[in-house]
């Protein structure tokens, strides 16, 4: 059998994503590694309870954000990550960490790219801003990141109807469920590619 491709998780915040991808079993995979930007966030406690390896490193340690994206990527080479996951990672990738991953980097955005994404466009301003355009259809989608926010070559996508009185909580929890079921999809989908292209 091939070599499990490990993967590497970057999270700022909860980190239900990581968990749900860990948690999915996907075949081929091995998460290796989760590093958040910040101490004290959920996905910590959720990579303890499930025996991922988490690490926190902070931008502001660094002399600018390409030489924290170096150590970064360091970080995950020495771990054997050859595919990286964004799961709620609110910072803009830069081009050097791109370059250390070209292609292998994915990411989960709560709303149907290419409408609600890009700069500002997190969190519950993603689903106020969908609930303010009277939009019918909300969802979620996963793509490759490039150097643009919310923008690479998208991979999936899940729909959910905008129901009658809905807050940005209530579309958020309705798009999250999506969230969990796509992104381990996805994912298992691009490690069989991976796994192909093996020599
Ligand atoms: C998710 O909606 C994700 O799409 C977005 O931020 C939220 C993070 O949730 N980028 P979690 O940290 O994975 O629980």
């Amino acid at each position: 059998m091939n070599k499990p491709i490990g993967i590497g998780v970057l999270a700022s915040g909860g980190g239900s994503n990581f968990e749900s991808l860990v948690k999915a079993g996907i075949p081929g995979a091995k998460f290796r590694f989760l590093v958040v930007n910040k101490p004290g966030v959920g996905a910590l406690d959720r990579a303890k309870r499930l025996g991922v390896e988490a690490l926190v490193i902070e931008p502001r340690a660094f002399a600018d954000r390409s030489a924290f994206y170096d150590a970064v990527a360091g970080e995950m080479e020495k771990r054997g990550v050859s595919l990286v996951c964004l799961a709620g990672f609110l910072l803009m990738i830069e081009p050097n960490f791109i370059r250390r991953f070209p292609g292998r980097i994915l990411n989960i955005h709560p709303a149907l790219l290419p409408k609600f994404g890009g700069k500002g466009m997190w969190g519950h301003h993603v689903h106020e801003a969908v609930l303010a355009a009277g939009e019918k259809e909300s969802g979620c989608t996963v793509h490759v990141v490039d150097e643009q926010f919310d923008h690479g070559p998208i991979l999936a996508q899940a729909q959910v109807p905008v129901l009658p009185g809905d807050t940005p909580d209530a579309l958020a929890a309705r798009v999250l469920e999506q969230e969990h079921t796509i992104y381990p999809e996805t994912v298992w989908k691009v490690i069989r590619k991976m796994g192909e292209s093996k020599p």
